[in-house]
């Protein structure tokens, strides 16, 4: 009997010794960054108001819709015709949808698509 006890005993440091030689790896990622990131809202508000009409990069022009890329709208009159439509109704305005602060953000957003 002592011979398995000391066989266990070896197995067991063994196993040991193979453990301390190899820990186990460190996760990759620094913990700050999650591994998937959102886009901000107002990108993603955008992506799902308003690309029907002028499209992921701004330029789709459905149902007359201006392209957004050759715009030189001041952001002033972006915020103005985000909030409460254009004149001739084609676009509808959205501050029900949206608050003022998203409709700032967005038009940062749209106004990017010119660079
Ligand atoms: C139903 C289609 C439609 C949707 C949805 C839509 N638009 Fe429009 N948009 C238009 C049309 C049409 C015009 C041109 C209006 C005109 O002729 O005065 C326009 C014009 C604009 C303009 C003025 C550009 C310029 O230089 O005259 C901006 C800015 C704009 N849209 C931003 C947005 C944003 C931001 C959203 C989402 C919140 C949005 N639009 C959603 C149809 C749409």
């Amino acid at each position: 009997m002592q011979l398995s006890q000391l066989t266990g005993t070896i197995i067991v440091l063994i196993s040991f010794v193979l453990f301390a030689c190899n820990p186990p790896e460190k996760p990759k990622s620094k913990g700050d960054e999650p591994a998937f990131k959102k886009p901000p809202i107002a990108v993603q508000k955008y992506k799902q108001l308003c690309s029907p009409c002028h499209g992921i990069t701004g330029n789709l022009q459905i149902g007359g819709a201006k392209d957004l890329t050759q715009s030189n709208m001041s952001k002033p009159d972006i915020i103005h015709i985000i909030a409460n439509g254009s004149e001739n109704k084609k676009m509808a305005g959205y501050k029900g949808m949206l608050s003022s602060e998203e409709i700032d953000k967005m038009a940062d957003y749209i106004i990017q698509f010119r660079k």
